[in-house]
């Protein structure tokens, strides 16, 4: 299968097919880790990093995979660009597009990275924007995989916030079979837009996607069980008033016993403490450090198909 020049803005963008070959080339790239190191299939490439927000995982998986894969990463944080001074994002996108070989983003508004590839002779990967995750995603597929192997059938339960990570997970789960619940407070469920695509994603695979306020039930029989900060980057003015809305919806042992026994506890992190309790955090059941690891093996794998 041949990725070579895509970009990669959401999951929408990509079949149910391709999704299982960066799932695959994540798993070979894991485990020939020093094969890859050495053969440098990227040598001679280089990406450009932007970073409107602070990131550890993201920026740190990406810049080491293109080290690893023999390629040079450029990091490109808002206030050392001149796409924070004012330039254009359609300006910044024709000029990196001549001088590096791909541009990772991670932007405010989901609009500057379609805006990036809309302009673009170059791969643009989302790095997260406000509405869509989809380099977490593909780690967290390979983790449930890795932990549960298999994908198709399983029941994922979101509790939290209806944002960005939870966005992506439902087109991810929806195309990949994974039945979704996900639990949010009144007002804070995800966009009937992205719910519909889902649904409609769900409809080829037989996922089904519930959308409630009922975090006991949506965590029934899980097999796995998110969550992810309540107070999403951009969103700190509404802080105070996020964590009002979302205090009973804090992931805790006791919502946790309404889920299969050997369930596992997913969250991309950081973890900030509000969302789950640290019993959940740092039980037997948790696997968000092998998730974070995983941001490594998928972004190469993402690399390598998309600028090779
Ligand atoms: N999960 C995630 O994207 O983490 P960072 O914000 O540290 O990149
Ligand atoms: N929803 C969070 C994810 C962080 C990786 C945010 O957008 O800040």
């Amino acid at each position: 299968m041949n990725l070579k020049g895509r970009s990669l803005l959401s999951l929408n963008d990509y079949t149910a097919e391709e999704i299982r070959h960066l799932l695959e080339e994540s798993k070979r790239l894991k485990a020939n880790f020093k094969a890859y190191k050495r053969d440098k299939p990227l040598a001679g490439l280089t990406l450009g990093m932007i970073f409107q927000k602070p990131s550890t995982r993201t920026r740190v998986s990406t810049e080491v995979a293109m080290y690893f894969l023999g390629g040079h990463a450029l990091f490109l944080g808002a206030s050392d660009i001149q796409l924070g001074a004012g330039e254009t994002v359609k300006d910044t996108s024709r000029v990196l597009s001549r001088m590096v070989d791909g541009v990772l983003a991670r932007v405010f508004a989901h609009e500057d990275v379609e805006e990036l590839a809309k302009y673009s002779t170059i791969p643009i990967i989302n790095a997260l924007s406000d509405k869509y995750h989809p380099l977490q995603i593909l780690a967290d597929l390979l983790t449930i995989e890795e932990h549960k192997g298999k994908l198709a059938g399983l029941k994922l339960a979101w509790v939290g916030d209806g944002n960005n990570v939870c966005n992506s997970l439902l087109i991810g789960c929806a195309k990949m079979g994974l039945h979704m619940s996900v639990a949010t407070p009144k007002g804070y469920e995800p966009p009937n837009d992205i719910v519909a695509l889902a649904k409609d994603y769900a409809e080829d695979t037989g996922a089904k996607i519930v959308i409630t306020n009922d975090s006991p039930a949506a965590v029934t029989d899980a097999d796995i069980v998110v969550t992810d900060t309540f107070v999403s980057m951009g969103e700190e003015d509404k802080e105070k008033e996020k964590l009002e809305a979302f205090k009973n919806y804090v992931v805790t042992e006791e919502l946790c016993s309404n889920a299969k026994s050997d369930y596992i506890f997913m969250h991309c992190l950081p973890y900030k403490h509000k969302e789950a309790t640290e019993e959940v955090f740092e039980s037997e059941h948790s696997v968000v450090f092998d998730e974070a690891e995983n941001r490594l093996h998928t972004v190469m794998a993402v690399l390598k198909c998309l600028m090779s």
